[in-house]
């Protein structure tokens, strides 16, 4: 029987943290503000920015959100956000992702200001997180690492497979487990024996995009598993890349979803802006 990691718990106490920060902020006139870019209607980004959005308000930060259509274009989309990079009022600048495929990703990351860049995916916060001296940490990655902190497991030594190489999880995931002592190893879909390299884990962080796809036979027993994946089932349930009725018995650590992984990345995402609302204001 695996101990749940219960991301709601979890992210409530970072999210108390926040909000304290951010009254004694308030105190000094300073309100931290997001402003949220949200292009298209997909389903799965519009729930996540809502989100963003309520954690916002509750932690009394200011957001604003830009929902823009479908077809907008490039230039619009980096005037917009050049705009939003001198706005004072706005110390933290997130655009959704994905977006849709006339749009290039990369310049849109490049255009946002590093200092504003509360994802962490400029190739400047991308670069100081690769050499271990960051403002900001990826919201997904910093969460887990949360997670385990909260938990008190030790990294120093253990084996960490993380299933995936994306620039939003999986590098900057293993990025962090190696900065805490991990040995570890990145899996992707060119991965040969995927199941022998899972099995080798004390840590499992799995980051596919695909439903179930982390099975019984391929977790070692007593391997902390962590799940990043949020996926609607055809029944309109959202599920895991983790089986987890097959793969809880064996863990000793396992994350739930919904109620894992993803409240941790909201979370971040307010520490952050917090973040980023101190440094922009010479406030400590
Ligand atoms: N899409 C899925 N995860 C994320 C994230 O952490 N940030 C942004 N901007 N888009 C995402």
């Amino acid at each position: 029987m695996a101990k749940i990691i219960d991301g709601k718990v979890i992210s409530a106490a970072v999210k108390e943290e926040v909000a304290k920060e951010v009254a004694e902020l308030k105190a000094q006139g300073i309100i931290p503000g997001l402003a949220v870019i949200i292009v298209g209607d997909d389903p799965a980004s519009r729930v996540y920015v809502n989100n963003k959005k309520k954690a916002c308000e509750q932690l009394g930060m200011l957001s604003r959100e830009y929902t823009m259509p479908a077809e907008t274009t490039e230039e619009e989309l980096l005037s917009l956000i050049k705009e939003l990079n001198t706005d004072p009022e706005i110390n933290g600048i997130l655009c959704q992702l994905p977006l849709p495929s006339h749009l290039n990703e990369e310049l849109v990351i490049n255009t946002i200001i590093p200092e504003k860049d509360v994802d962490a995916f400029h190739p400047h916060n991308v670069g100081k997180i690769m050499i271990g001296n960051y403002d900001f940490l990826p919201c997904t990655p910093a969460g887990i690492m949360e997670m385990l902190k909260y938990e008190n497991i030790d990294i120093t030594g253990k084996e960490c497979v993380v299933i995936g190489r994306s620039n939003i999880v999986g590098k900057p995931m293993s990025m962090l487990l190696l900065h805490k002592n991990g040995t570890v190893t990145v899996c992707h879909s060119r991965t040969k024996n995927l199941k022998e390299v899972c099995l080798r884990a004390d840590i499992l962080v799995a980051a596919v995009g695909r439903a179930n796809f982390v099975t019984a036979d391929m977790v070692k027993e007593g391997a902390v598993v962590i799940d990043v994946g949020i996926n609607r089932l055809e029944n309109g349930k959202l599920c895991g890349d983790v089986n987890f009725a097959e793969v809880e018995p064996k863990a000793s650590y396992i994350t739930p979803v919904p109620g894992g992984v993803g409240p941790m990345t909201i979370a971040t995402l307010m520490k952050n802006t917090l973040t980023a609302a101190k440094k922009q204001n010479g406030a400590k």
